[in-house]
């Protein structure tokens, strides 16, 4: 038998020799049913004591690899090698554009590393050894206060800190609440059309019926919500994604009364109300209605998604069910983290990171507005007054999916607007244009690519 061990590699004799095997085994060198050799035989062979094979060889049959019969010996086990793969490959980061114009980035180049990284130092250096054990599943209770305090002061979001539910991610937020309203027996939910199609994905992924509603100049159509015949709405009325409409007054009121009628859950996704350029972020909708608005927040673009730190406000009558999905999935953000983010709160850092981070990008949006103005003419922007990202309009008949084809091919990371819609074809062809992460030359040379694309 032709094993390729090198002893010299470390670790003991007995768990080489046991490695070497199993990769034997997975690749299929040795075969269901081939016969190794007498231990006495593979000891010689190796130069090890006869007792390390014979050790090994136990091992490898306890966990399913061998079978040893009295009178024919140890053999590679029948279902040793079915469906094993190979060595496993590694695997790599993702492949990032050469200029990533993609909506749904933050600006990482500007996270402020030194004062999340004395947060860390310090939740670690005081947290009491007491605390290293399960926390509570809402949250711990520093950053629910924190978070209560900020939402309640720059959302207007009406709420006690034992309301606060921490999640890792805003679209993990929306998971638990369609699985806590799925345990209340709700079944359709309707969505934005077009909207952030994660939205849709969380809601058939939790076994409920996406029910698609269009969105105009003022927010949702709310009129057309009665035949939608949904238990609850999951939208963005700050800043509707990806149009950037926010929704009315006249719209809002309109809402709530439907949901109030019909006993509907509203869904506010709060994702990025935080950057506006030039006015004051408009309320958020749960401080008109906490009875009837689940509030979402998230720090994928406050920070950045690689925190995985997200809340979520339910009304009251869904908090035990949100918490309970939280339970027995198991899925928390980490203690510390949290722990972090709550001081990072309390300390005005976030507020701090946030107004730097308007500035900035609202120089960068400037660049690529008046860098489409001049190098694409024909294309109309919509969409600037806020957020992360704009919608450029491509002119009447140009080819909305070959010409970001194209982007993507010379390096230029862009979405299609269709790709958000779910049923409603927009009225003409578009592309969203994220400005948060390339520099301000990059933006530029992105234009250029991008005039380049233009088919
Ligand atoms: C509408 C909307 N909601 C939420 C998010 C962020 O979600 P998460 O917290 O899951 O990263 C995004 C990200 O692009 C978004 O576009």
């Amino acid at each position: 038998m032709d094993l390729e061990i090198d002893f010299r590699t470390g670790g003991s004799l007995r768990r080489q020799l046991e490695d070497a095997l199993r990769v034997a085994i997975r690749s299929g060198r040795l075969v269901p049913g081939s016969a190794l050799p007498p231990s006495r035989d593979l000891a010689e062979q190796l130069g090890v004591s006869r007792g390390v094979v014979v050790d090994s060889y136990a091992q490898l049959a306890t966990e399913g690899y061998l079978a040893a019969r009295r009178g024919s010996g140890t053999r590679v086990a029948a279902l040793a090698a079915a469906g094993i793969p190979p060595t496993p490959r590694q695997v790599s980061p993702p492949n990032r554009f050469r200029y990533d114009l993609r909506p749904g980035q933050a600006d990482f180049h500007a996270f402020p590393r030194a004062a999340w990284k004395a947060a860390l130092i310090r939740a670690l250096r005081e947290l009491p050894d007491t605390r290293l054990g399960y926390a509570n599943h809402r949250g711990v209770a520093e950053l629910r206060n924190a978070v209560a305090g900020y939402l309640a002061r720059v959302r207007g979001v009406v709420v006690e800190p034992e309301h606060v539910v921490v999640c890792c991610a805003a679209s993990q937020a929306l998971t638990v609440l369609w699985h806590a309203l799925r345990h209340q027996g709700g079944r359709r939910v309707a969505i934005e059309d077009p909207g952030w199609r994660w939205q849709r994905f969380t809601v058939e992924h939790a076994g409920l019926e996406a029910v698609p509603v269009r969105v105009d100049a003022d927010g949702m159509v709310v009129s057309e919500l009665a035949a939608a015949d949904v238990d609850a709405v999951v939208m963005t009325p700050a800043h509707h994604y990806p149009t950037g409409v926010v929704m009315t007054a006249e719209r809002r009121g309109a809402l709530i009364a439907w949901a109030r009628e019909r006993g509907a859950l509203i869904v506010e996704d709060d994702y990025d109300v935080e950057y506006r350029f030039g006015r004051d972020p408009v309320a958020s909708l749960q401080g008109l209605a906490p009875d009837l608005v689940a509030f979402v927040g998230t720090t994928s673009k406050t920070l950045a998604p690689a925190l995985r730190l997200a809340w979520v406000v339910p009304p009251s009558h869904l908090i035990d069910d949100v918490e309970n999905v939280l339970l027995v999935t198991g899925v928390t953000p980490p203690t510390l983290d949290q722990i972090a983010m709550a001081s990072f709160i309390e300390d005005a850092a976030l507020e701090r990171h946030l107004r730097s981070m308007r500035r900035r990008y609202r120089a960068k949006r400037d660049v690529l507005v008046a860098e489409l103005g001049r190098q694409l003419p024909k294309v109309r922007v919509s969409g600037t007054a806020a957020g992360l990202h704009v919608l450029a309009w491509l002119p009447d008949g140009a080819d909305e999916h070959a010409t970001a084809m194209r982007a993507r091919q010379s390096g230029v990371g862009v979405h299609e607007l269709h790709r958000h819609c779910t049923t409603q074809a927009p009225s003409a062809p578009a592309l969203l244009l994220g400005f948060a992460l390339p520099t301000e030359s990059e933006l530029i040379t992105a234009t250029r690519l991008l005039a380049e694309a233009l088919c």
